[in-house]
């Protein structure tokens, strides 16, 4: 008698988390003007995805549109047409709001209100108990590095751009959130100020924490977001993972002094003479090219991927839109 064969039929799948963001052909038309006879379309057929636990990077210069995608994404403005959803439901769904924290571009705050009771009154409103909006409060205080002498005692329109920014930051987070939505987070701030911002991010990036944020600063991009969008004049560019966008080319741009001409040559096909300095292209890795080098006596002065900086892609991408209009 043969084996009884195993039936599939019924084995239950396994759940797919919905993506956390995702829009289809976004657009939304502003009327303007005083007889509300012109347009404008900050946003123009936008299709993007966010996964669960992605820190997602949305690119793009003034004005290109960003800060109303995320209106949008939020509830806070209607889409003309087109669709999204967030945590698997309709933009605008309530039900979702509570998994949600926001910080916005411009934070509007109570000027009176010391920090403490800005914090305490957010808790309130996402129905907080007294000890848990003690815990949660201190909590946020020590990840954002707030000094809380300072934010029981002062009031708000007091405080510097910084410490706005961070009492935003608590702020946002306080009914500890899956999905963070940031606008520009690290505008206006000094470097201390956006190391602390960065430190947070990747603090709950650490904690699977889904983060959507805004940012026309590609330096801060380039070392927190797995995936990034390009914006321009409220089309989508481009969207990947930096190597995606970047490539993943093996290939070194170096730059140095001293050693043997012949040797470097066959090192660095390409080599060329500028400022007293040696620069070429090395294909592969290193290490044995350094090596070489040190047995020539010559040094090295600058290393670096060969691939282009996001900045530089950036530019290109955009340069290369407006160009072919
Ligand atoms: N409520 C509005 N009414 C009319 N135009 C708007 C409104 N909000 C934004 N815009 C316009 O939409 C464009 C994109 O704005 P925004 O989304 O704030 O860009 P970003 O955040 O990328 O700087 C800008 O030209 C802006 O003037
Ligand atoms: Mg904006």
């Amino acid at each position: 008698m043969s084996a009884p064969v195993p039936s599939f039929v019924d084995a239950p799948e396994p759940p797919i988390a919905p993506a956390v963001v995702q829009t289809y052909n976004l657009t939304k038309t502003y009327r303007t003007g005083f007889w509300l006879n012109q347009q404008v379309t900050p946003l123009s057929q936008c299709s993007l995805t966010v996964q669960p636990g992605e820190t997602f990077g949305l690119l793009g210069p003034n004005g290109a549109g960003k800060t109303t995608l995320l209106k949008v994404l939020l509830g806070i403005v209607r889409p003309t047409s087109g669709r999204a959803t967030l945590l698997g439901q309709p933009v605008g769904d309530r039900t979702v709001k509570h998994r949600l924290g926001y910080l916005p571009e411009n934070a509007y705050f109570y000027d009176y209100l010391t920090g403490i009771e800005l914090l305490q009154y957010t808790a309130g409103l996402f129905g907080l108990s007294m000890p848990e909006q003690r815990q949660r409060i201190s909590q946020l205080l020590d990840m954002v590095e707030l000094d809380p002498k300072a934010i029981y005692k002062k009031p708000l329109k007091k405080y510097s751009k910084g410490m706005l920014q961070r009492i935003g930051l608590a702020q946002a987070l306080i009914n500890d959130p899956e999905v963070v939505f940031l606008d520009e987070p690290m505008s206006g701030l000094d470097p201390t100020g956006r190391f602390r911002v960065r430190e947070v991010i990747l603090a709950l990036k650490e904690k699977g924490k889904t983060i959507f944020f805004n940012s026309h600063v590609l330096s801060d991009v380039e070392t927190i977001c797995d995936r990034v969008a390009l914006l321009d004049q409220g089309q989508l560019l481009c969207s990947g993972t930096l190597n995606e966008l970047l490539g993943t080319s093996a290939s070194y741009r170096v730059s140095g002094r001293g050693g043997n001409l012949e040797v470097l040559n066959k090192w660095l096909p390409d080599l060329q003479f500028q400022r007293g300095l040696w620069h070429g292209i090395l294909n592969g890795e290193p290490y044995d090219f350094l090596s070489s080098l040190r047995g020539m006596g010559g040094t090295v002065v600058d290393l670096k991927l060969a691939r282009p900086t996001l900045e530089e892609f950036f530019l290109d991408q955009i340069s290369q839109r407006r160009s072919a209009k």
